[in-house]
């Protein structure tokens, strides 16, 4: 018995020590590099790169070299991308928790950017989908550049036939994310009331006329300022939260699809009959270690205990869902929302802009001027 006790506070101080250490380690900041501007020449282009975490000036505008097509990629010359929240967690390696996969320290992919729309440029030997001069969208790997090559096998498809650049550069991450939470984790059918928090940004614009579409009636919580924005995204009624909670409302809702997660699990299953289901997607918490994931893990933790169902998602982007969403578009069921958009060499701004958390809509930064 007096050995133990020496032996169990060793492995708690090793344990309290090794977890500091980890703690220390991966919230660790490198400092930035300088890198000396390269020339531009006929064969470099210019491209978003960032060799530290940190705010928006970590984003460099460098000139690189040319991306060349491997036998199953396309070459895609991009004429607009739209910023997500996703940009500004690799930009600032946030929560720590991603840096097991993006890079401790310092990120170890330097691109950066996802949703893009453009014309294909080049195809490899092997490629069958698409031809040179095709206008597609989707969402790649550091398509914050004036070119890039992605499989044709991945996240792009052929836009819709009336869309503009920018309009197509919208769909990408944010409406992939509106319909796989409304169609597959919140199974939304006709006539069901669905509550849409956080209606007023990117992936609630696109949640909206989403479920709107499946024929449910919609209710959007957003501020007062923009009531009108989301009502003109198809919402049935509206809740503004400055005035309202909806947890503390008699409405009863079979799917909410939650973006901001500040509500308890158990204020949000009081407003839910037991057939239920909340999705959590996002949310507004930014604990530095695991961000708006900590919602997740109260619904984890919580949801043996309460009746309606409560779900976590990660969008995954594929070409089918692509097709699916331009397809909403040709039939004039949704269409994209801007909310700024900036010049190429603004991109920067554009990124600090959706940071601060009151875009309406989604924001777009034209590669190409003049869309
Ligand atoms: N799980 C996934 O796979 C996945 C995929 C994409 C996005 N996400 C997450 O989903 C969330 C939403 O993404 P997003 O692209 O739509 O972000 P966003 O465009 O930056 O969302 C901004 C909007 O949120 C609204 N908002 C802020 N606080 C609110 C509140 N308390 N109640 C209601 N609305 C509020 C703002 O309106 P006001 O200015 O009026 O407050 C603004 O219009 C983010 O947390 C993002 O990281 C998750």
């Amino acid at each position: 018995m007096r050995l133990r006790t020496p032996v169990l506070a060793t492995v708690a101080a090793l344990l309290v020590t090794s977890v500091a250490a980890l703690g220390l380690t991966i919230s660790y900041d490198a400092a930035c590099p300088t890198t000396a501007p390269s020339a531009a020449t006929a064969s470099t282009i210019k491209a978003y790169r960032y060799s530290c975490y940190g705010s928006p000036t970590v984003l460099q505008m460098r000139d690189v070299g040319r991306p060349t097509p491997a036998d199953s990629e396309v070459l895609v010359k991009i004429h607009a991308v739209s910023i997500n929240p996703l940009d500004w967690h690799y930009m600032r390696g946030k929560p720590y928790l991603m840096r097991i996969s993006s890079g401790i320290g310092a990120p170890t992919n330097h691109k950066i950017g996802s949703d893009f729309a453009g014309t294909i440029e080049a195809v490899g030997a092997a490629v069958t989908r698409f031809k040179i001069g095709d206008r597609v969208f989707g969402s790649g790997d550091g398509t914050f550049a004036e070119f890039s090559t992605m499989n044709e096998g991945d996240a792009i498809a052929m836009m819709p036939d009336s869309a503009t650049f920018e309009q197509a550069a919208a769909v990408g991450i944010a409406a992939v994310t509106a319909l796989q939470a409304v169609r597959d984790k919140g199974k939304v059918k006709a006539g069901q009331r669905v509550l849409i928090n956080g209606a007023s940004g990117g992936v609630g614009s696109f949640a909206v006329q989403i479920a709107k579409s499946y024929g449910a009636h919609v209710t959007g919580v957003a501020s007062g300022r923009n009531i009108a924005l989301v009502k003109s995204f198809g919402a049935d009624s509206v809740i503004d939260y400055t005035k309202d909670d909806f947890t503390k409302g008699t409405q009863r809702y079979d799917v909410i699809i939650d973006l901001v997660s500040n509500h308890s699990v158990r204020a949000v299953a009081g407003v839910m009959p037991p057939s239920g289901i909340c999705v959590i997607v996002g949310g507004t918490n930014d604990n530095r270690w695991i961000g708006p994931g900590i919602q997740s893990l109260e619904a984890m933790i919580v949801a043996p205990f309460v009746t309606p169902t409560f779900v976590s998602m990660l969008a995954s982007t594929n070409q089918q869902e692509l097709e699916v969403l331009r397809d909403l578009m040709q039939a004039g069921k949704v269409t994209s929302a801007i909310d700024r958009r900036y010049p190429m060499a603004e991109l920067p701004a554009a990124v600090e802009y959706l940071e601060k958390g009151r875009a309406r809509g989604k924001v777009i930064v034209n590669v190409v001027p003049s869309q």
